[in-house]
């Protein structure tokens, strides 16, 4: 039979069995935050007061700690930050993670069940700097793109980023994106009521007019002000019906049993649309994912309440066996979900912009 994803008893040949949790969930998805600077100051994530306090580690140690997460099964991973295309050294990291791969596939024992690659490499980006930046991406071996996008409309977009003509930079940087086969590119959209609801449809027709799949995101509290509330969230629902006023909503099969985006596409089959619920229907029993902060800590769920020091091991001269023993430890604690919207709901112990998104 095929290995699946969701099959923790899949061994890898470099170091068996491969990263499983308490609650049986195979983790295969690394996010790596290489700063937590950013140059936008996204209203529903920073403060948007100058913090000028920011941590971020020399681009050999991330490598040494992603490269004993591959060795345990991660199968996927994305640079986040802060904005990560504001970090030195980012293209040679991407060419230091390619050759991972390509090392790993030399070997022919362990591909990655449905991805035909051994390791899938991806970046999340506000886009302000990638239209120079698509190409070297491109070339030191980044197979996919994410870029975060609020509005259509400019006016409201600088609203948002609180940065004078965001739009037309970030624009660019996709289209670049696209022309270099970053593919496929996605659109992330974090809806927010009161602010840019009124974009859906707007998105929608961007996502057909530009042929990049635009994904929906339910507002999380993971901001570094207190402005999140029920009522901010703009739900899966809400979503659907603002679609349908455009034309009317198939959906589409999920790729993976992972993907936390539902898919769409429209009536005559043209642009795509993804919806990321995690507030209305929340993705947490399925989950596949980690994350190592800027600062070398390893999160298990956005919401735990604390970090675990992977870099500590490191620095205290710990070998690649000790950081494989404590990320085998830590992932197997991974919460069981997070508790968005209940009574005994607590704030993350940090905000997105210091976990990565
Ligand atoms: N809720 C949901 N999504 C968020 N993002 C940032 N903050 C939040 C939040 N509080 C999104 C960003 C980016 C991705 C990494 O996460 O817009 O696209």
């Amino acid at each position: 039979m095929a290995a699946t994803t969701m099959d923790p008893d899949v061994r890898s040949p470099f170091a068996a069995p491969r990263l499983t949790d308490k609650h049986g969930r195979a983790i295969t998805d690394l996010r790596v935050s290489v700063t937590d600077r950013c140059n936008y100051k996204c209203v529903y994530c920073r403060t948007g007061t100058e913090g000028a306090q920011y941590s971020e580690l020399p681009i050999a140690d991330y490598l040494r700690m992603v490269r004993v997460f591959v060795s345990l099964g991660i199968e996927k991973i994305r640079l986040t930050g802060g904005e990560p295309l504001l970090r030195k050294g980012l293209i040679e990291m991407i060419a230091a993670l390619a050759e991972m791969r390509t090392a790993f596939a030399a070997d022919g024992t362990r591909l990655s069940p449905g991805m035909g690659q051994p390791l899938d490499i991806a970046l999340t980006t506000n886009g302000h700097l990638l239209e120079g930046l698509a190409q070297p991406l491109k070339g030191a071996g980044l197979d996919r793109i994410t870029v975060s996008m609020d509005a259509i409309d400019r006016e409201k977009f600088s609203r948002i980023t609180r940065v004078p003509d965001s739009f037309g930079r970030v624009l660019a940087g996709v289209r670049s994106a696209k022309r270099v086969g970053l593919n496929p590119v996605k659109i992330n959209c974090v809806l927010l009521r009161g602010f840019n609801e009124d974009q859906i449809v707007e998105f929608a027709k961007f996502s057909r007019e530009e042929g990049v799949i635009v994904r929906f995101i339910e507002f999380m509290p993971l901001e570094e002000d207190r402005v999140w509330t029920p009522e901010v969230v703009v739900r899966l629902e809400e979503i659907l019906a603002a679609l349908n006023t455009f034309q009317p909503v198939v959906p589409l099969a999920p790729n993976i049993a992972s993907e936390t985006a539902l898919r769409y596409t429209f009536q005559d089959g043209l642009g795509e649309i993804g919806i990321i619920a995690p507030v209305s229907h929340p993705f947490c029993g399925h989950c596949s994912r980690v994350r190592l902060t800027s600062d070398g800590k390893l999160r298990t769920c956005l919401f735990s309440q604390s970090d675990h020091d992977l870099y500590g091991v490191l620095r205290r001269g710990g070998d690649d066996a000790d950081l494989a023993e404590f990320i085998r430890r830590t992932v197997d604690r991974k919460e069981a979900r997070h508790h968005i919207g209940e009574p005994d709901f607590l704030k993350p112990s940090r905000s997105m912009v210091h976990i990565g998104g």
